[in-house]
């Protein structure tokens, strides 16, 4: 790996964004392809470099409250949530300001905002009053980044900084809380869960699995090269494993159920070496709802999605 690329200085990674360069920032959920969100040619990039199409917009991560309300409107609800999860996994999706460029929000009435918990990265935001964009640091519809190695694996040369932070605590990415509708509805799950929303604010609804009407919510998303096949219990894994294996596919099972903290830390990287290894298939085992369970089954069915194998027998 090209080491030169990778930094844990954050005086650099500061001067590569103020000068409209791309920078991999570390989060507490997955490392995100950063850009001055006030630059737009730097925005622009980012979409090119991720091979995303443009009418998927780019979440706002800022250092304060006081940053995020430059950039949306907040209203109670919206302010307590932010009061008891920021910093922290929880992208919320409000008014915009007139302010943020078109690029970033897709040209919507609505910007993704979000404080994550990192050090590391909350020292950059600081510097950056207007917030910087970053989406998972990946190509588009492949799996997401939990360190800076998976980063420079993916992304090269084509990103001009990687600021390591470590490990990515949480492993999979914010939840995503359209706070425009009531009651607020869940687009995304992620790290945090339905039920400390609901404490927080009442009744919230939720996308189920699989295809969704939300921008960028597609079928088939956070997949590796490899098959990835889904089961219900590890029995039922490991008869699906035998018949890979008797058909002549190299085959690994995935099941860390006991774990739902764990499955959610793990989950990429266990993809990202079954590609590595060359196995063909992955059988994964779901996890049940409760806790992070959620956001693993949520990526685990977008992995396994083939448009003749929709998942569904898994939908929430
Ligand atoms: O944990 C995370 O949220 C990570 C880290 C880096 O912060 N970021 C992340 O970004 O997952 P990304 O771009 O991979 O996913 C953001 C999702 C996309 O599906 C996008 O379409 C949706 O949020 N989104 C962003 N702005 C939106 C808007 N204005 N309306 C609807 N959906 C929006
Ligand atoms: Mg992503």
């Amino acid at each position: 790996m090209n080491r030169a690329l990778v930094t844990d200085d954050v005086g650099r990674a500061v001067e590569v964004l103020a000068s409209g360069g791309l920078v991999a920032i570390p989060t507490e959920t997955v490392y995100g392809l950063a850009a001055r969100a006030d630059d737009v040619d730097a925005v622009a990039r980012v979409y090119r470099v991720k091979r995303r199409p443009f009418d998927h917009p780019l979440i706002v991560h800022v250092a304060s409250l006081a940053d995020a309300e430059r950039v949306a409107v907040f209203d109670d609800r919206s302010r307590a949530l932010a009061a008891r999860f920021w910093p922290g996994p929880l992208t919320l999706l409000l008014p915009r300001r007139a302010t943020v460029p078109d690029v970033v929000t897709g040209a919507r009435e609505t910007v993704a905002v979000r404080i994550p918990d990192h050090l590391v990265t909350l020292a950059v935001l600081r510097q950056f009053p207007a917030g910087v964009v970053a989406p998972s640091a990946n190509r588009f519809g492949k799996v997401s980044p939990t360190s800076a190695a998976h980063v420079v694996a993916d992304l090269g040369d084509d990103v001009d900084l990687v600021l390591d932070g470590g490990p990515c605590a949480l492993g999979v990415e914010s939840t995503i809380v359209d706070c425009t509708v009531t009651p607020p509805m869940i687009l995304r799950p992620g790290g945090v869960t339905e039920t400390a929303l609901r404490e927080t604010i009442g009744d919230v609804s939720s996308t189920v699995s699989g295809p969704s009407r939300a921008p960028g919510m597609l079928a088939s998303h956070y997949a590796p090269r490899c098959r990835v096949l889904l089961a219900a219990s590890r029995g039922e894994a490991e008869a699906m494993a035998a018949a890979e294996s008797a058909a002549g596919s190299t085959c690994r099972i995935i099941d860390l159920t006991d774990n739902p903290e764990a499955y959610a830390r793990d989950l990429y990287d266990l993809l990202r070496r079954a590609d590595t290894d060359q196995v063909a298939v992955v059988v994964a085992v779901m996890p049940s709802d409760s806790g992070l369970g959620a956001a693993v089954r949520d990526r685990l069915t977008k992995a396994a999605y083939r448009p003749s194998n929709d998942g569904s027998r898994f939908s929430r």
